[in-house]
C-alpha cells in the first residue's frame, strides 16, 4: 500500500498528545497514518514572526511536520477566511459573515506555502490526502508545482447549498480549484447532491453515475464517505470507565436516570442557545423535572479570539445563569455548564451513566458525538440519543429521536418523552443505531476513501 500523506490543520503532534484539543478530526487519522508510516502535515497551532522551515519529526512510525504561521496569517488565513468567511458559510450563517479581500489573498498565501513545503517532502508513490475547508486551494497550487501524485480531499463540515454558497464571492475560483483533486469527499449524501447541482447548474458541467464530474474543462470524482468512529475502542474504553472515580463522583452527584448530556465545542453552528431555550421550555411546561432532572453541558472554548464566538460564550452564560436562578434551588443546580475539556475516557463515561444524549447542532458535516453517545452506552440499560436533523449523523442514525433545533418547544417535547421512553424503546432503538455503527465504523471510512483514491484513474 501506497505511504498516505495528510494534510491537515490540525496536527496531533506526538509532544502534544491532546487528542480532546486537536479536535475529532485529529483522532480520526492517527491510525491511519500509522499502518502506512504515513506523512502528517499541518499547522503547528503555534505563531511565529519569521518564516521558517516545517518541523519535522518521527514517532511510532509517522512523520510529522508541522509549520507554524505568522501573525498576520493566523489573523487573516485562520481567524479570518477560515473561521470568519468560509465556516459560516458553509454553515448557512450569512449573517455572522466579515469577508474582506485582504482574508482571501492570506488564504491563498497560505495554500501556496504549505505546498511549497509539503511537495519537498513528498514522494512519488504517496497518496496524498487533503482534509477540510482550511485547504481547498491545495490541489491546484501542489499541481503547479508538478505533482502527479493522486490527491483527495475530504470535506468533514457541510457543503451549503447553490443560493447560499454563492453569496461568497470567490465560489467558483475555489470550486475551480476543488476540481484539481482526483476524488473529492463528503460526509452525506446530501452534501454530495447540493455540491452536483452547483456544479449543474452554476457552471453548466455534467456527472456521471460512477460520480464523475465534468465542469470548466476539468474532471473529478465526488462520493460520500460518512465519517465513523473506532466502535470497538469506545465500547472498551466506556467499559473500563465504570470503576474511574471521576465517573464515580459524577454518578454520587447526580440522579442519572435524569441525566441529559451535551458536548460540543463552544460553537454557534451546535445550536446551544435554542438548546438551553429547549430546556427551559421542559421545566417550563413539564413541570415533574423540576428538581430531578440535570442538563450536563461541557462546551471546551474555541477559536476563542474570533468576535463571534465571544459573542455566543457571553449568551451563553447569560442564559445558563438564567435557567439557574428560575428554576435551582438549595441542592439542585438545572444546568452544570462547563467551559472545559475533559479526556476521552472520562466523556465516554459520563455518557454510559446519562439517560439523554442532546445532540442538536444547526448544522453539522456528521457530528461524532452522535455515534460516540450510542457506542459508549450499556447494552442492558441503554439511552436515548435526541439528534438535529441537521447533522450529518441523522442520515444514519434514523432510531435515534430526530428533531428540529429551530424549534426549541418540539426539543422539549422529545426530551420529556425520552425522559420516560419505556426500556423495550430504549433499547430497540439502541440496538438499530448500535448496529449501524458496528457496520461502519472509523476503518471503513478510511479504507474506503483511500481505495477510491488509489483506483482513481483521473489523469491530471
Ligand atoms: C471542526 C473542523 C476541524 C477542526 C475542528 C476544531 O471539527 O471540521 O477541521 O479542526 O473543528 O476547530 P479548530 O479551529 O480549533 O481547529
Amino acid at each position: 500500500m501506497s505511504r498516505v500523506v495528510v494534510i491537515s490543520n490540525r496536527v496531533m503532534h506526538p509532544n502534544e498528545k491532546k487528542p480532546e484539543a486537536s479536535g475529532g478530526l485529529a483522532v480520526a487519522l492517527y491510525d491511519t497514518l500509522k499502518e502506512t508510516n504515513g506523512l502528517w502535515f499541518g499547522w503547528s497551532g503555534r505563531i511565529t514572526t519569521k518564516e521558517i522551515k516545517p518541523n519535522v519529526k518521527k514517532d511510532e512510525g509517522i512523520t510529522y511536520a508541522i509549520v507554524d504561521l505568522t501573525k498576520k496569517d493566523y489573523e487573516n488565513y485562520y481567524n479570518g477566511y477560515c473561521n470568519e468567511v468560509l465556516w459560516p458559510i458553509f454553515h448557512y450563517r450569512l449573517d455572522l459573515v466579515a469577508y474582506s479581500k485582504l482574508k482571501f489573498e492570506s488564504y491563498k498565501t497560505v495554500n501556496e506555502s504549505f505546498s511549497f513545503k509539503v511537495k519537498k517532502l513528498l514522494n512519488n508513490e504517496d497518496l496524498i490526502w487533503v482534509h477540510d475547508y482550511h485547504f481547498l486551494l491545495m490541489a491546484r497550487e501542489l499541481r503547479k508545482l508538478k505533482c502527479t501524485q493522486k490527491i483527495g480531499f475530504f470535506l468533514h463540515i457541510p457543503w451549503p447549498s447553490k443560493e447560499i454558497l454563492t453569496a461568497l464571492p470567490d465560489h467558483r475560483e475555489l470550486v475551480d480549484a476543488l476540481l484539481e483533486f482526483d476524488l473529492i469527499g463528503f460526509q452525506t449524501r446530501k452534501h454530495v447532491l447540493t455540491f452536483l447541482d452547483y456544479i449543474i447548474s452554476e457552471l453548466g458541467g455534467s456527472v456521471e453515475p460512477d460520480g464523475s464530474i465534468f465542469a470548466l474543462g476539468k474532471k473529478a470524482k465526488v462520493k460520500h464517505f460518512p465519517i465513523s468512529i473506532d466502535t470497538n475502542k469506545i465500547i472498551k474504553i466506556s467499559e473500563e470507565t465504570d470503576n474511574s472515580p471521576q465517573v464515580k463522583r459524577l454518578v454520587k452527584s447526580i440522579k442519572t436516570d435524569k441525566l441529559i448530556i451535551g458536548v460540543d465545542r463552544l460553537d454557534y453552528s451546535k445550536g446551544l442557545e435554542l438548546r438551553f431555550a429547549a430546556y427551559n421550555h421542559l421545566l417550563k411546561n413539564h413541570s415533574d423535572h423540576i428538581g430531578s432532572t440535570t442538563l450536563l453541558q461541557i462546551a471546551p472554548t474555541s477559536r476563542g479570539s474570533v468576535f463571534q464566538y465571544k459573542e455566543i460564550r457571553k449568551k451563553l452564560e447569560l442564559s445558563a445563569g438564567q435557567i439557574n436562578s428560575a428554576y435551582g434551588d438549595f441542592d439542585w443546580t438545572p444546568i452544570r455548564y462547563l467551559n472545559k475539556g475533559f479526556q476521552q475516557k472520562s466523556l465516554m463515561g459520563f455518557f454510559r451513566n446519562s439517560r439523554i444524549g442532546l445532540v442538536t447542532p444547526l448544522r453539522d458535516g456528521m457530528n461524532l458525538v452522535a455515534k460516540e453517545y450510542i457506542a459508549a452506552q450499556r447494552a442492558s440499560d441503554p439511552g436515548v440519543l435526541i439528534l438535529s436533523r441537521f447533522a450529518g449523523a441523522a442520515e444514519e442514525l434514523p432510531d435515534a429521536l430526530i428533531v428540529n433545533p429551530h424549534d426549541p418547544e418540539g426539543v422539549a417535547k422529545t426530551l420529556n418523552y425520552a425522559l420516560k421512553m419505556p426500556k423495550q424503546e430504549r433499547l430497540r432503538r439502541w440496538l438499530n443505531a448500535f448496529d449501524q455503527l458496528h457496520s461502519f465504523n472509523i476503518n471503513i471510512w478510511r479504507t474506503h476513501f483511500i481505495d477510491a483514491l488509489e483506483t482513481s484513474i483521473i489523469t491530471k
